[in-house]
């Protein structure tokens, strides 16, 4: 079967690696790709959202099967597209339709939900320009930090923590009247600060039966010791140290069987991935949010542990006959480190010409920005490279991801060399 995967970033050179392995795979599209996803397919100038291109090149280039890294073609309609053409609708899409992709695409909607299917999350109202006084009145008898966050997609900003009541009413001031984050903050969710350690837990459903995948710690923060801005992550850690048996089950039971029996109560058609942002607070699981794809880093480690054939469980999904797929996992630890480039999340230049990746030893490298500039692999993105390493303890595994991150070089390179360093101290 031909596989045609869309997106750029190191969860797409992942993703890529896996299924190039996959028994089911002839040949592996990606569109746009990067300078790593080369190695495992072929990459098409397409952009993710372009559906009318993406259309004709699956009919084209005989596509089995699209696979969705990133959540705007969802969030924009890309599976919705491919069941209304008569050509393309038997082309399955992994990755909910627009109305599934809403857990991502709308905080309200995702609120609204958990609410409806009393699955545990922070309290929360929201509001709109009409109803601005009203919010501004809410905010004064809530306890601080209080967290406002746009109700759309925000490229990862439109999250907001006030830790005065001041700043908190200018904010929602911001977003509602002066669109802030545009249309993304024409509706504003304000939520109850939840206090714990955070840990992603992945899914991937067939909208009746569900596979719990291995769950991931990642770090957004720039700086080490979780200090400085937020990124779209710095480094991830699967297994997760401190959420292991119990609270595992209290998400499977109190989160993971609510959402799918919900989206089906809701009649929600869902076939792809469930990225479910947990917060363990004393040791109970709530619902920071919901991403409707994999998560990146997170992606770079969960997928290594992973030891089934993937499209196999993928063509489950889109079979509904995933209950039957064999799943099987490592017990090993996976460490991965992103290497970025100087000045991220703030400006930063692309372009410059990287070194050393031969020399890795114990590790994966997937590319996540990077392109390739006739032979010379350069940089090309705010998150460069990540780097996992694959090993038998948590302790070798960051030895290993670190020693090898430090194996590649360019001008401005930076990346945190405290990965796992706190769920070593956990241990
Ligand atoms: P989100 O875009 O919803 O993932 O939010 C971004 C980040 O803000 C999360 O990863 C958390 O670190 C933090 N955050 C979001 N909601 C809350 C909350 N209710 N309490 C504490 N932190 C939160
Ligand atoms: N690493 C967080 C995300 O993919 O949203």
């Amino acid at each position: 079967m031909n596989i045609l995967l869309l997106g750029s970033g190191g969860r797409e050179n992942a993703f890529a690696w896996k299924m190039a392995q996959s028994k089911h795979c002839s040949q592996l599209f990606i569109a746009p790709g990067n300078g790593g996803t080369a190695n495992f397919g072929k990459n098409v100038a397409l952009k993710a959202t372009d559906f009318k291109s993406i259309g004709d090149f699956a009919l084209k280039n005989k596509i089995g099967m699209v696979v969705v890294g990133p959540e705007e073609p969802l969030v924009k309609g890309i599976h919705d597209y491919f069941l209304a053409d008569e050509r393309l609708k038997s082309i399955p899409v992994i990755g909910p339709q627009k109305a599934g992709a809403q857990l991502e695409g709308s905080k309200d909607f995702s609120k609204d939900f958990m609410q409806r299917h009393q699955i545990p999350t922070a309290a929360y109202r929201s509001f709109t320009k009409e109803t601005l006084q009203e919010g501004l009145k809410y905010l004064e008898n809530q306890s601080l930090p209080i967290v406002l966050k746009a109700d759309g997609l925000a490229a990862g900003k439109g999250v907001l923590i006030c830790e005065n009541l001041a700043e908190a009413q200018a904010e929602l001031k911001a977003m509602l009247a002066d669109a802030k984050f545009g249309e993304a903050s024409e509706k504003v969710v304000i939520e109850e600060f939840l206090s714990g350690i955070e840990l992603s837990v992945f899914v991937l459903t067939d909208g009746h039966s569900y596979k719990i995948l291995p769950e991931a710690k990642d770090y957004k923060r720039i700086g080490e010791g979780d200090t400085g801005l937020n990124t779209g992550g710095m480094g991830s850690v699967s297994p997760v140290s401190f959420a292991q048996g119990d609270f595992l089950k209290k998400v499977e039971e109190r989160i993971v069987v609510p959402t799918i029996e919900g989206l089906k109560k809701d009649q929600i058609p869902y076939k792809g991935f469930i990225f479910i942002g947990l917060m363990n607070v004393n040791g109970d699981p709530y619902v920071i949010e919901y991403n409707v794809r994999m998560g990146d880093p997170e992606t770079e480690s969960v997928l290594p542990r992973i030891e089934s054939d993937l499209v196999e469980l993928l063509l489950g999904v889109a079979q509904e006959n995933l209950q039957e797929k064999e799943f099987k996992t490592s017990t090993k630890t996976a460490v991965t480190v992103m290497l970025v480039a100087g000045g991220y999340p703030g400006a930063y230049e692309k372009g410059k010409p990287m070194s050393g990746m031969e020399n890795v030893r114990h590790s994966m490298v997937f590319h996540a920005g990077t392109e390739n500039d006739n032979g010379v692999i350069k940089t090309n993105g705010g998150r460069v490279i990540a780097v996992t390493s694959l090993q038998d303890n948590l302790f070798d595994a960051v030895q290993c991801a670190i020693a090898d991150a430090g194996r590649i070089y360019y001008d401005g390179r930076y990346f945190r060399s405290d990965i796992g360093a706190d769920l070593l101290k956990i241990n």
